[in-house]
């Protein structure tokens, strides 16, 4: 089977790194990069995290990791240490640091890069975007014509039945970079929305990360996510006993779109609101009569996308 190029662009997070993970082991994606943003941790930090997983999966120096934006477009940095740890990986870090020797966090070539591989090869390449979308709004600024060579984007981000996860109405990679999003959405880019609505009730459990435990990958999957499961009735919004599988489930439907249902639909963001600073707006009845411009996910097989998951961290063996 051909795989298919990607470039998964994160802000790596706990859940990032799980999606890093399962993009790496991927039998359909090959992985032309990993591009970094500011998001969940701070750039350097980002960087690093990013560089110390693909060594763990055994990908250093084969995936290369593409510093981007160190800020959103317009805002002030919004982190999310209170959800991932003040390490960005819930305290599971044990690296020296040399991971992320030969990354210089302070030259952002991610929007470049982004450019060249999809223009390098149009049509083809898939976007995969597990953080604040600052990376792809610099991309479009540099290359108006981007969206007609992009295969797809697919993208975590937003919420349209269902509540924000950092203020009532807002998901936290639309909160951190509103403006980023709504360059994005209006680019006319093929895309999908994976959202709060199908990835808060993809819960990976205690029963999942039992049977991941015994081999490098899987013990780290453990202790990442250890101290989130000791909180997590507090973090994921009373879904229950579970870590919310946000990042690598966007990974899951990028390769496969069958584990979810889509509509396609209008999608806005609010930029300019006191209340709803980062919400997407749905327009389900078409009340704007507007060209749809994504593809939203509305349901999901969350059994079966955590089943492929755990199959696929399962048959790391070092
Ligand atoms: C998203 O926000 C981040 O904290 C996670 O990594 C995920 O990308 C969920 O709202
Ligand atoms: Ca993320």
């Amino acid at each position: 089977m051909m795989l298919r190029p990607a470039i998964l662009d994160c802000d790596t997070g706990i859940d990032d790194a799980l999606a890093i993970m399962l993009a790496v082991r991927s039998k359909e994606l090959r992985l032309l990069g990993v591009t970094t943003t500011s998001g969940n941790v701070s750039l350097d930090l980002v960087c690093r995290n990013t560089a110390y997983v693909l060594e763990l999966v055994g990908a250093g120096g084969r995936v290369p990791v593409i510093p981007g934006a160190s800020k959103p477009l317009m805002r002030a940095a919004h982190h999310e240490t209170h959800v991932h740890g003040d390490d960005g990986l819930g305290g599971a870090y044990d690296g020296d640091g040399s991971e992320a020797a030969g990354i210089d966090a302070g030259v952002a070539r991610a929007a470049d890069f982004i450019v060249e591989q999809v223009l390098a090869a149009p049509g083809e390449v898939t976007l995969i975007f597990t953080g604040p979308l600052t990376n792809l709004a610099h991309a479009l600024m540099k290359c108006p014509d981007l969206p007609r060579h992009v295969r797809e984007l697919v993208f975590m981000g937003g919420a349209v039945r269902t509540g924000g996860n950092v203020t009532p109405s807002a998901e936290y990679n639309m909160y951190a970079d509103p403006e980023a999003a709504k360059l994005v959405f209006h680019s006319g880019m093929r895309m999908t929305m994976v959202g709060l609505d199908v990835t808060n009730p993809t819960l990976l459990t205690p029963e999942h990360i039992g049977r991941l435990r015994g081999n490098p990958a899987g013990e780290f999957v453990y202790r990442c996510t250890k101290a989130y499961l000791e909180r997590a009735e507090e973090l994921n919004s009373g879904y229950g006993d579970g870590f919310s599988m946000h990042d690598p489930l966007t990974v899951g439907i990028a390769i496969d779109r069958t584990l979810a249902r889509t509509g396609s639909y209008y999608v806005d963001i609010e930029t300019r609101s006191e209340l709803n600073d980062g919400r997407t707006v749905c327009d389900f009845l078409g009340k704007w009569g507007k060209e749809p411009n994504m593809d939203v996910c509305l349901e999901v097989d969350s059994d079966r996308f955590l089943e492929h998951f755990v199959r696929t961290i399962g048959e790391l063996s070092s």
